[in-house]
């Protein structure tokens, strides 16, 4: 089968598509034949390395952590997936390569594909879908009526992030640049500010819970933006600039002793709980936000889609760090 691999980790030009051996099929896995795909920003930090303290890769190595097609074999101790069923979902690190046009993927990590969708829209859900719910319902359990500041709505996480804080019952403020106000007001966003000229220091000061995905300084500032008690996500704990300065381990440590520190320290200052998310794979949160699609309450929003022979280019579009929603890989060409 045909697969994008690294050989190194490196540049997107490190990326090749090459005839691979298939996966092989555990007792609790699924084979699925890949329609499509999606490439998230943590693909490309896997990629060069950013990520090589805590995603061990045996090179070559198949990248991609979401997918959209259809099941072709069934593992033994399977239960309530056929051969022809339409699925999606996001498999864990250690099984990660959905760039392939075949992949083996445990069965609780899937969920079947929302029928109002194409292949090419529902793989660009299941990441994003994943982060924003285990953000805004599981670690800030967001509740009707609060006011969130959700980061970057109009990236891949914020797009989704958008709908299901809407779907919640919430007050959305988002940032973005106004080439993209249009874009999450149409989601739903009932407040948007420019992070390129407004502070949301200021303009979101008080929300009861916020969304970062920023990173760096943008952490503590939310932690003082959030009102006493309230609670933010952060799913970027710029682990690759870390590691490029001090090397995997070091790296890592350093990251581990910030985050308590800055979560230790917004709780004991001012009654803030701060949790770093890392997405989980789900199949029955998958099968939830099927649901919410299946009834029009979230949609996807698709930037671009690429064929998997020009996955290098996909990639050097997300590192431009400026994607409308999300950057679709199409892995059969017969998918429109
Ligand atoms: N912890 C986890 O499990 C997890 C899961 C998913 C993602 N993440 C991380 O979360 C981050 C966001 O992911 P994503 O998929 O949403 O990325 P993305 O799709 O690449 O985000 C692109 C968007 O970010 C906006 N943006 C750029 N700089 C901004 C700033 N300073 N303030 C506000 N918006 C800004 C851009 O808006 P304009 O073009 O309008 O400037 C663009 O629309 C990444 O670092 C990713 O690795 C973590």
């Amino acid at each position: 089968m045909r697969a994008a691999r690294i050989h190194a980790y490196g540049a997107a030009d490190e990326l090749r598509v090459e005839d691979v051996p298939a996966p092989r099929l555990g007792p609790d896995d699924v084979r699925v034949e890949v329609h499509a795909a999606s490439v998230n920003p943590v693909d490309v930090k896997i990629r060069s390395g950013g990520q090589r303290a805590v995603v061990w890769l045996s090179l070559p190595a198949t990248l991609g952590l979401d997918l959209s097609g259809v099941v072709t074999e069934v593992g033994a101790r399977v239960r309530g997936f056929a051969v022809g069923d339409e699925v999606f979902g996001s498999p864990s690190h250690r099984r990660m390569g959905t760039y392939a046009e075949e992949i083996s993927v445990r069965a609780n990590e899937l969920a079947r594909k929302p029928r109002n969708l194409t292949h090419l829209e529902a793989a660009s859900l299941p990441l994003v879908g994943l982060t924003a719910w285990d953000a805004l319902v599981e670690a800030c359990e967001l509740r009707a009526g609060e006011r969130v500041l959700i980061q970057a709505g109009s990236g891949g996480v914020g797009t989704f992030a958008i709908q299901l804080a809407k779907h919640l019952g919430a007050t959305v403020l988002t940032s973005c640049s106004p080439r993209n106000f249009e874009l999450v007001r149409g989601l739903g966003a009932d407040e948007v500010l420019d992070y390129r000229t407004q502070d949301f220091e200021e303009v979101a000061a008080g929300v009861d819970v916020i969304l970062e995905s920023v990173g760096g300084e943008a952490v503590d500032k939310a932690l003082r933006t959030v009102r006493p008690g309230g609670r933010v996500a952060a799913i970027t704990a710029g682990l690759p600039s870390l590691t490029a300065r001090y090397g995997p381990a070091l790296g890592l440590g350093m990251m581990v002793a910030r985050t308590l520190k800055q979560a230790l320290g917004a709780r004991v200052r001012r009654g803030v709980r701060l949790s770093f998310v890392t997405r989980r794979p789900d199949g029955q949160v998958l099968g939830r936000i099927a649901e919410l699609v299946e009834q029009g309450r979230i949609r996807p929003v698709v930037d671009r889609v690429f064929d998997l022979g020009a996955i290098a280019d996909a990639h050097r579009y997300v590192e431009t760090g400026h994607a409308r929603g999300k950057v679709v890989v199409r892995v059969r060409p017969e998918d429109p």
